[in-house]
């Protein structure tokens, strides 16, 4: 137990300006829960010179409804492709939000965990009973998917992954407050820009690819072309499918006003990429080890894990994620100054300009939302927790994810005697490798 716990914020006072930030972020680090639970009770809105933190439930939803204010200015640098992402509340993030959320039609969720659980379920069958589960099945899975399901054939998994990989840490670990070294912070952005560029061009050479293959169809079809020649003119990429959402994007048209054309359709096929494999990969990875290191609970997940409904088993995942989120914050820029909490005792003016951290793990712990919230209850009411964003923003790809991420721990669970070698070795924040081996 740590001796000064309980006291952050006496330590944090005593701090000089300079690194008060610093102290800020070794306690989210090292002791999230007992930092925030303080945070709380004594002081909701937190001040540092660099930054400001809200850890209250209420707050953090005053905060995500409105994108205006609390922008996702931060994102602009690092989306050069104006993805719907960096926008706030505006024509463009509406309408192309709405479009790919028709696209990833939830009816295909079935054949997607379906999917998820074949993939899965070949990969550990190969695997023999040991695998190093970050980059052979917590990033494999995802990347298989994005690749049968999203369309994004005719290149390595591991080309994907990189991307992928890049544009996370540079997106969402490379800010301001995340006080990285300037020459590994370039380095990064670095990365993530010759990464961007080869999706670029691999998105162009699929979308071009994808439409001529459409238009030669529909042009032949009226003609007696003979079948062989059908069958080699159109044999399909490894991993490709009869219907993915690149293909569905690209079979759509829409009238010139709606503004939604073949670029549109190649940015939003490389965001469906970007968005998926690591947060997956993280998530599945931190909730596996989270269940590991309990056997309690990995005896009631086990037994969860072989009934044909996967409900049960699905709600102890997302209670372990409170515990161990992919991140315990999402961070906004305010455009105008704004009056947080108004009329409470903690009410605070966040000037313009501002970088605020929306500390959602603080939120999923406060006891507003949460009853008993430190102790682990599978079930909770799945409204509260904030695992996918909230808002505007919340997340496009939350419920292929809400199937992808339990039925990738399920089967591991399912693996008989499953134990970790050691602890989630992370660079960084991303995770890196972690061992498993069955019998
Ligand atoms: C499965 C494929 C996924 C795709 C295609 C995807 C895509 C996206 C996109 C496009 C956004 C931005 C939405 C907007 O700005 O309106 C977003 C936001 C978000 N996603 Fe995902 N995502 C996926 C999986 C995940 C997973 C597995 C997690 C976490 C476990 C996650 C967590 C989030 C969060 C927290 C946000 C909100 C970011 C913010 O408010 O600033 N996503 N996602």
């Amino acid at each position: 137990m740590n001796p000064e716990a309980g006291s952050y914020l006496a330590r944090y006072d005593r701090e000089p300006d300079e690194t008060k930030l610093r102290l800020v972020r070794k306690f989210m680090a090292q002791e999230p829960l007992g930092f925030f639970k303080e945070l709380r009770e004594n002081r909701p809105v937190l001040v540092t010179p660099q930054c400001t933190l809200v850890a209250l439930y209420d707050d953090v939803i005053e905060m995500l409804n409105m994108p205006e204010i609390f922008t996702v200015a931060l994102y602009h640098p690092k989306m050069a492709n104006d993805y719907l992402m960096a926008h706030d509340g505006d024509a463009l993030h509406y309408r192309e939000k709405s479009i790919m959320q028709g696209m990833l039609n939830r009816d295909d969720l079935p054949r997607v965990r379906r999917m998820t659980e074949n993939v899965c379920k070949s990969i550990l069958q190969k695997a023999g009973g040991k695998i190093d589960a970050v980059p052979d099945y917590c990033r494999m899975v995802p990347a298989t998917l994005v690749q049968r399901y999203f369309g994004l054939v005719g290149i390595d998994r591991e080309d994907l992954m990189e991307w992928s990989y890049w544009a996370q840490v540079d997106t969402f670990y490379n800010q301001p407050f995340d006080l990285v070294p300037p020459d590994e912070s370039k380095k990064i952005t670095d990365s993530h820009n010759a990464a961007s560029e080869k999706l670029g061009e691999y998105i162009t050479a699929l979308i071009l690819c994808r439409s001529l293959k459409l238009k030669l169809k529909s042009l032949l079809a009226p003609l007696r072309t003979p079948k062989r020649f059908l069958k080699n003119l159109f044999a399909k990429e490894p991993h490709e499918t009869h219907d993915d959402i690149v293909t569905r994007m690209l079979r759509t048209s829409f009238p010139e006003e709606v503004d939604f054309d073949i670029k549109r359709v190649g940015i939003n096929a490389g965001g469906l990429l970007i968005g998926t494999i690591e947060t997956t990969a993280q998530a599945t990875v931190q909730a596996i080890q989270y269940l590991l290191q309990r056997p309690e609970l990995l005896d009631a997940a086990r037994k969860a894990a072989r009934l044909d409904d996967p409900g049960q088993f699905d709600a102890i995942v997302w209670e372990a994620l409170r515990f161990v989120p992919i991140s315990p914050y999402m961070f906004r820029q305010t455009a105008s100054d704004y009056s947080i909490a108004k009329g409470s005792q903690h009410e605070t003016l966040i000037k313009a300009g501002t970088n605020v951290l929306a500390l959602t793990q603080s939120a999923m712990f406060d006891n507003k939302a949460f009853d008993d919230p430190d102790s682990f209850k599978a079930g909770r009411n799945w409204y509260h927790y904030f695992t996918f964003g909230y808002g505007s923003h919340e997340c496009l790809g939350k419920y292929v994810g809400m199937v992808m991420i339990p039925e990738m721990v399920r089967q591991i669970l399912l693996q008989p005697g499953v134990a970790a070698k050691r602890d989630i070795q992370y660079d960084g924040h991303m995770p890196k490798s972690y061992k498993l081996t069955w019998t």
